[in-house]
């Protein structure tokens, strides 16, 4: 089923944001801060990624979306690049079997096309053993771009001859590869950085947004309810006037 935009259909706000996204930010930085080299980093920031999973499970979060790799980290030195898959490799065939006993659905998205093939096919395995899973959907975004996104939709939509009366936004928006997921409630960006870096672009359209200065290795249980509790303070108008909200609830 694709959810209809949050711009038009606005969802009720909930004690939790049931779709939270996160850029994972400042893996370098924490380590250059201890003069480790940057792949320390990202060692520690796997350790992170396994504690706000299981945050998330426990708080009754629906959807948890990681922004793992962007299409623009291939401009990264080819060492620290390939540390990273070789990274995503490994805790992919580490966490896979306990996502599963905790009824995790995982998926990964982006242009998976330029990873090598071991790795696609450890991720169509993973995605194919949790399919089923009730609990939550963790998504890691590999390789992605928001604007990657929107034009590979674009062009199935064409290639399927459904762009001959142009096209509506409820048809781009099922055609992109989170279109199974509700547009992110909450979205956090750690690492001290206020920019969205080609991340969901279509979907954070009306995301409130959350920026801490933490460095993603020391994010964890508690940086998460920070996040939600600066969350659960704001009020979602998608347009309407303070007055009309509080008409509409009485
Ligand atoms: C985020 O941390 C992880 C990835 C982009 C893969 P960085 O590696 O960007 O860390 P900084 O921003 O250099 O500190
Ligand atoms: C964004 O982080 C992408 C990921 C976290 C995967 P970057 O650290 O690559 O972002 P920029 O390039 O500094 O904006
Ligand atoms: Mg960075």
């Amino acid at each position: 089923m694709t959810h209809a935009s949050s711009t038009k259909e606005i969802p009720v706000v909930g004690a939790i944001p049931r779709h939270i996204a996160i850029i994972m930010d400042g893996n370098g930085r924490w380590a250059t801060k201890r003069f480790l080299p940057r792949v320390a980093g990202h060692a520690k920031g796997v350790e992170a990624v396994r504690a706000v999973v299981e945050a998330c499970a426990r708080k009754g979060v629906d959807y948890l979306t990681l922004f793992a790799f962007s299409s623009e980290n291939w401009r990264r030195p080819e060492e620290e690049v390939s540390l990273l898959m070789r990274l995503f490799m490994t805790a992919l065939e580490k966490e896979v079997a306990k996502l599963h006993a905790n009824d995790i659905r995982l998926k990964v998205v982006g242009d998976l096309s330029r990873f090598d093939l071991k790795l696609q096919k450890m991720i169509e395995a993973a995605e194919a053993r949790t399919a089923n899973n009730k609990r939550m959907t963790f998504t890691i975004c590999a390789n992605y771009g928001g604007r990657w996104d929107i034009m590979q939709a674009v062009n199935r939509l064409q290639k399927e001859g459904k762009m001959d009366d142009g096209v509506s936004e409820e048809q781009i928006a099922s055609y992109l590869s989170m279109a199974y997921a509700p547009e992110p409630d909450l979205f956090i960006r750690t690492g001290g950085e206020t920019r969205i870096s080609n991340f969901l672009l279509w979907q954070l359209a009306y995301s409130e947004l959350y920026f801490t200065d933490t460095f993603w290795p020391d994010f964890d249980a508690a940086s998460l309810d920070e996040a939600i509790l600066s969350y659960q303070s704001r009020e979602r108008r998608f347009g309407q006037t303070s007055a009309q909200l509080v008409e509409q609830a009485s």
